[in-house]
């Protein structure tokens, strides 16, 4: 069972009207029915993966960590964000610098910069390659570019036969071009389920390939999804359900004039994790000239620069601050009786200790401010937290929208930079 803290007293009170509000959201979600109804496969998703399709997904992950020493993983939106913040919470930051061999995931596909695949092909020129493509179109401009060009490469070096074995595609069932070079050239292919749109993904093989291929271990980010799918299921109350609870805080204080919601962490390890929540968010819930901004910081890094805006600018800003109780580590700050820097105040109190009280002041500052406060709470960061973690913003995230009058699955504004691109790309 998680231990996830959900605490909005310092952000706003939820009217009863609300609260039914985001109850019948919730179920809605469960039976059909609202806006979007044909993407709910993500609700059931942690519970109705079976054994051997996570077993086919570690497998197949397994045997790419074998034959490469570096697994690029191609995609974008949806078929990025929520890998790589997996993986930037629970991999090692500092692999690199301790020298760990073994195989390492980086991403392409992401951006259309010819810097970056540049220095990620010359980087790659000594290491052995793999690669796990994931568009559930299979026709998205900037992992379809990035494939073409690491696809020549990887024929170049292995020949066509070998560089098809070290190649995976996750993409749609029946339709797309990927699809259809993946069946003409033999890949080894995982399915995004049709009722499963790109953000709501990171629990199907397109975030579970990758994530296993950074050796995390999915079981327990999937058993972290699955308790908090049990905790926020159709028929548990209002006061119960974190997500609900969540959504129905964010969505009073939209109605009060908030307009930009803040993620804040203490933990850099997080920052990727705010990066999937931006696009969860923003591209369920920014539309019909609605909608709350998504935004984030880090802290304390961002104490130092956005920190004077939060305290001092605008007061149409509320911070949710995404709290870890518990450091796996420990480093505690050393004793000087000379107190060169006048530190010795602090001496015996471990660093963690010092940054949860940073938070406290922080918080404390803010609200007095005039910045509304949620606090979302994990033990600790394992994959199992971040899995429950994910589950519950995915279903905060289609209640809020439900709440607000919008369809959260679907995305009709990014069509609009498309047209206007692929016209003067001349397609
Ligand atoms: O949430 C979404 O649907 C989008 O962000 C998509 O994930 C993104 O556009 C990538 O699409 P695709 O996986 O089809 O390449």
């Amino acid at each position: 069972m998680t231990e996830i803290k959900i605490d909005i007293s310092n952000a706003a009170e939820v009217p009863d009207g609300l609260s039914r509000r985001a109850d019948k959201a919730n179920r809605l979600l469960h039976t059909g029915g609202g806006a979007g109804d044909g993407y709910l496969g993500w609700v059931n998703l942690p519970s109705s993966m079976s054994t051997e399709e996570l077993d086919r997904i570690k497998s197949i992950a397994a045997s790419l960590r074998e034959k490469a020493d570096v697994i690029i993983s191609i995609g974008i939106g949806g078929s990025y964000l929520g890998a790589r913040a997996v993986i930037e919470a629970l991999g090692d930051g500092f692999r690199e610098l301790r020298g760990v061999a073994g195989p390492q995931v980086v991403f392409a596909g992401n951006n259309l910069s010819e810097d970056y695949i540049w220095e990620l092909l010359d980087a790659l020129k000594e290491r052995s390659i793999a690669v796990v493509v994931i568009s559930k179109s299979g026709t998205t401009l900037e992992p379809a570019l990035a494939f073409r060009i690491i696809k020549a490469e990887m024929e170049r070096r292995y020949g066509r036969g070998e560089a098809a074995a070290r190649t995976v595609v996750v993409t749609d069932a029946r339709r797309g071009a990927l699809k259809e070079m993946a069946d003409r050239e033999g890949y080894v292919s995982l399915v995004i389920p049709d009722d499963v749109g790109g953000r709501y993904s990171v629990l199907s093989p397109a975030g579970l390939l990758p994530i296993a291929c950074a050796g995390i271990d999915t079981d327990e980010l999937m058993r972290g999804a699955r308790d908090m799918e049990a905790l926020s299921g159709a028929d548990v109350p209002y006061a119960e359900n974190p997500a609900a609870v969540y959504a129905a805080a964010r969505n009073e204080l939209y109605a009060k004039g908030f307009k930009v919601e803040i993620l804040a962490n203490y933990e850099p390890r997080l920052q990727y994790l705010s990066e999937w929540w931006k696009q969860l968010f923003g591209e369920s819930e920014g539309k019909d000239g609605r909608g709350i901004f998504p935004a984030s910081v880090n802290f304390t890094a961002d104490l130092h620069s956005l920190g004077q805006y939060i305290q001092d600018g605008e007061r149409t800003v509320f911070e949710t601050v995404l709290s870890v109780a518990q450091s796996a580590h420990r480093v505690v700050v050393e004793s000087d009786p000379a107190n060169p820097d006048g530190l010795d105040y602090l001496a015996g109190r471990r660093i963690g200790e010092i940054n949860r009280v940073a938070e406290k002041g922080v918080t404390m500052a803010h609200v007095e401010g005039g910045v509304p406060n949620i606090r979302i709470e994990i033990p600790e960061i394992t994959p199992y937290y971040i899995g429950a973690l994910i589950y519950l913003f995915e279903k905060a995230c289609g209640i809020s929208g439900y709440i607000l009058g919008v369809n959260p699955f679907d995305q009709p504004g990014v069509e609009a930079y498309k047209r206007n691109m692929f016209a003067l790309l001349g397609k």
